[in-house]
């Protein structure tokens, strides 16, 4: 049986959740975008250094394509600091709790102006990006597999990994297609200690406990 035959969407108090076939006990998982408000602060750590990693000297809200949509935690983020943001997404099934949470978060008054920074496309970001594009910054986070072993693994993120690893994925080519179309920088989010994507050396990096933002200058602009 694949992972994704596992799961089932179904409509739980006017959410589109996701559920475990045969399974009593799995709470319904769905995303909230008034949740990601409450926790998705500058703050310090990871989320300070993907902001410095897409803030452009002379630009200050440079338009980002996010072609590893997955949750949109990070999308969130960034178009809540004042980014616009495209949000690829190939998944179908986490396509539509992205669409379902974009449909609840545009009724909430608090979101509606952060919503109306962040569009969501549905397909294989290689495809998208073979088209002619303007974006000065492409932020990739492809799934790292060691992420699944660890103990610590959220069940957000074990979902993911669960959804995501039913297509064949293609990292490397995403990234060398991502880096010929962004005008000004890709950057690559990674586990600290993950080797490079493509095992390309970044030209510079950001740090933090437990990931790191790889920033590669476009070779548009080299
Ligand atoms: C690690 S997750 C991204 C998590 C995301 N940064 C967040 O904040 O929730 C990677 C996502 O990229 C998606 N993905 C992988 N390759 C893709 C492609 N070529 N086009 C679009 N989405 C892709 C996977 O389906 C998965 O949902």
């Amino acid at each position: 049986m694949s992972t994704s035959s596992v799961y089932q969407l179904a409509s739980v108090d006017q959410k589109l959740c996701l559920t475990l076939k045969n399974q009593i006990g799995f709470k319904p998982f769905y995303i909230d975008f008034y949740d990601y408000l409450q926790g998705s602060t500058l703050g310090e750590g990871g989320r300070r250094l993907l902001y410095k990693a897409v803030k452009l000297k002379g630009d200050a809200n440079p338009h980002i394509i996010d072609a590893n949509g997955g949750w949109a935690r990070d999308a969130f983020f960034l178009a809540q600091q004042g980014f616009t943001v495209t949000v690829i997404e190939r998944v179908e099934v986490i396509f539509k709790l992205l669409t379902d949470a974009r449909e609840r978060a545009l009724a909430h008054p608090e979101l509606q102006e952060i919503m109306a920074r962040m569009s969501f496309i549905h397909g294989d970001a290689r495809e998208f990006l073979q088209q002619e594009i303007h974006s000065k910054v492409i932020y990739l986070d492809p799934m790292f597999p060691a992420r699944i072993k660890s103990a610590k693994v959220k069940k957000d993120l074990q979902i993911l990994q669960s959804l995501a690893e039913t297509s064949i994925d293609d990292p490397n080519e995403l990234f060398f297609l991502a880096r010929q179309k962004a005008a000004e920088r890709v950057i690559v989010k990674r586990p600290l200690n993950a080797p490079f994507l493509a095992e390309v050396k970044p030209d510079f990096q950001y740090l933090g406990k437990t990931v790191r933002f790889d920033v590669y200058a476009a070779l548009t602009s080299k």
